[in-house]
């Protein structure tokens, strides 16, 4: 590549002149690289590859329909800016009616994001100066702390340890960090580790915040993927509305990644601040894709019909990797699986060493062509998605028993 100066014109955010010289292969690229490779050394044979971050599946024909129409209508062509009525007032709706939560104003409390990345990209511009604390919790979604970083940020990352049932300790937050932590994001349920929240976690958050001057950022994007009961939503906690606000998606909610569409919701000044640098970032998403996902959102039993399917892969896969003494407990809510990785398996008489998670999920694609996420960053760990390709009961009980049949030649040890 010809290239007289722009080399030496990157900020120092992404690396400055060293940009893209580095030679670090990053997580997803060494899984991407490690199924090509079996899958280059085992031809015609099938990969399951359960390490998808989003549904198999499309969205409702419904949502679709809604789409289509709401396409045709002239009045939506133009841009949408900070958005329109119906999306915000039907998403107030769904909060009350799906999750309980009462006093949302869809005018004052909402404003919708073009997905819930978004938000978190554009929430550090509301609050973090040179300096301040970004309270992260790991592993996780890093989205927010990279832009807090882009700022001149400091991320301080609390583990999810399994001992605390993958909650984060707020007691362990070192001092010199607190003093000067501005935000605190919390997922749940969470991405990787499939946890739920709770009640009484909630109001320790609320009580933490208040009492350390902090915003909190509850990241909600499985929210409503629950096996059981009621989704659990911070704003219904008692103060929860005087310190933080809640990001929802549509996408693992209603099988619409693609169309990227979320929305903000919570107190109002946290809302203003985002809707203020949101109007500074993007355009709004389409009209006629609010109006579809309004829909949507009157059609609550589409996201039960979601999770009761996760559900059921859950249940099945959960049974078979404790068979071959993986040991799997099955989470409350979300699509992730996430399971303690063995310090060895022997298969065929062969014994593998695994320094780390990642050595695991090498084996795994390597030897028995089933690829999952590796997290090394709170103890080591790999990460199932029931989101596989299987489209209906007995595809998905095909792709399981395959499961089963390659995990029952290795014994594992931990
Ligand atoms: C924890 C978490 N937050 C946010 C997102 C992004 O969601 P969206 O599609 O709404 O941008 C994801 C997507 O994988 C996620 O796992």
């Amino acid at each position: 590549m010809n290239d007289p100066y722009i080399q030496n014109l990157f900020a120092q955010r992404i690396g400055g002149a060293a940009y893209g010289k580095g030679t670090e292969i990053y997580k997803f690229e060494k899984i991407k690289r490690a199924k090509k490779a079996a899958l280059a050394a085992n031809p015609g044979a099938e990969l399951i590859d359960m390490g998808v971050g989003e549904p198999d599946e499309m969205a409702f024909p419904e949502s679709i329909e809604a789409l289509r129409q709401a396409s045709l209508n002239p009045e939506n062509r133009g841009y949408a800016d900070n958005g329109n009525d119906a999306f915000k007032q039907a998403a107030a709706r769904w909060l009350k009616n799906v999750c309980g939560v009462t006093g949302i104003e869809a005018d004052k409390h909402i404003v919708h994001s073009i997905g819930s990345k978004a938000a978190l990209s554009i929430l550090p511009a509301c609050f973090i100066n040179p300096g301040d604390v970004a309270l992260m919790t790991t592993p996780g979604y890093p989205v927010f702390g990279t832009h807090a970083k882009y700022f001149g940020g400091e991320v301080y990352n609390i583990p999810l340890l399994e001992k605390n049932d993958f909650l984060p300790d707020l007691s362990s937050i070192p001092a010199d960090k607190l003093n000067r932590a501005k935000t605190l994001v919390i997922n749940y349920p969470n991405n990787p580790t499939g946890a739920s929240a709770t009640e009484a976690f909630f109001g320790e958050v609320v009580a933490f915040a208040k009492k350390h001057n902090l915003i909190v950022i509850h990241d909600a994007a499985y929210a409503a993927l629950v096996f059981e009961g009621r989704p659990l939503s911070f704003l219904k906690t008692p103060g929860a509305m005087d310190v933080g606000i809640e990001l929802h998606s549509m996408s693992k909610t209603f099988n619409m990644t693609g169309w990227r569409l979320g929305f903000v919701a919570g107190n109002e000044l946290i809302v203003k601040a985002y809707a203020d640098v949101k109007d500074n970032t993007d355009s709004g998403q389409f009209l006629a894709i609010q109006e579809a996902c309004a829909v949507s959102l009157a059609h609550p039993e589409i996201t039960q019909q979601i999770a009761a399917k996760y559900s059921r892969r859950m249940d099945g896969l959960v049974r078979i990797l404790n068979q071959h003494g993986l040991h799997a407990k099955k989470p409350r809510g979300s699509f992730f699986l996430y399971v303690k990785a063995p310090k060895a398996a022997t298969r065929n008489g062969v014994r593998t060493a695994f320094e780390k998670a990642e050595h695991f999920s090498q084996w795994m694609i390597t030897e028995n062509l089933i690829s999952t996420v590796p997290w090394d960053d709170a103890g080591a760990y790999v990460r199932f998605s029931v989101t596989f390709i299987a489209k209906g009961e007995a595809a998905e009980q095909r792709v399981l028993g395959e499961i089963d049949k390659r995990l029952a030649s290795s014994k594992f040890e931990f």
